[in-house]
């Protein structure tokens, strides 16, 4: 296998397995969610963006913690399994959007999550992704992000590059770090 930026391959993965990365039952999943959540600095926010949001899960999470969460995905079959998890949260709606396409949303967001999504794409096409998202974010805009660490055949980059690319691309305060062998994550708001 390659590194994949693909819809195709993506909706074909969760065609296949509704929850192909079993958010559900694996320990990495269910702790980086934990993790994630706790290391988010504010209570409450006003309106999350969720690029990658896949059948839901982390989405759930973020809700409990957002008057608004916007989710998008790439692959369409994520998109309804992210919608069937979320049909009881009206303030989550789903878009099909892709983390690096122009950027479409008029209202603002006060957080940004990037969670096992950035290493999708090569490190110059994640360059520019960052540096025209954050010409779309106000000041003072919380973006956190958290990837899995290790090499893997459909990834075009690891965590460590991932957050490397995001840490020096966006202008921002640093909140927090947190690594471990397995998962990086970053909390900074935009300057
Ligand atoms: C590992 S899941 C991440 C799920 C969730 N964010 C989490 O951390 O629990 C990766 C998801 O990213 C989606 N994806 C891949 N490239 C994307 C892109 N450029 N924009 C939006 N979604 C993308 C895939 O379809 C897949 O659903």
């Amino acid at each position: 296998m390659s590194p994949r930026s693909d819809p195709e391959f993506f909706d074909a993965m969760f065609r296949a397995d509704p929850d192909p990365w079993r958010f559900d039952t694996a320990w990495y999943e269910i702790r980086k969610r934990t993790l994630l959540t706790a290391m988010l600095p504010a209570p409450r926010y006003h309106h999350a963006l969720e690029p990658g949001c896949a059948n839901g899960h982390l989405t759930q999470a973020l809700a409990q913690r957002c008057d608004r969460v916007t989710a998008t995905d790439i692959a369409p079959h994520a998109l309804e399994l992210a919608r069937a998890r979320c049909r009881d949260l009206p303030h989550v709606t789903q878009h099909r959007w892709a983390f690096g396409a122009p950027w479409q949303w008029t209202d603002p967001f006060d957080l940004v999550v990037l969670s096992e999504v950035a290493y999708y794409q090569p490190a110059p096409a994640l360059t520019t992704t960052i540096t025209d998202m954050r010409t779309h974010l106000d000041p003072g805009t919380t973006v956190l992000a958290a990837h899995w660490r290790h090499t893997e055949p459909d990834h075009h980059l690891d965590g460590d590059r991932a957050h490397h690319i995001i840490r020096t691309t966006l202008p921002h305060h640093h909140v927090a770090h947190y690594r471990d062998d397995d998962v990086v994550i970053d909390v900074l708001t935009t300057r």
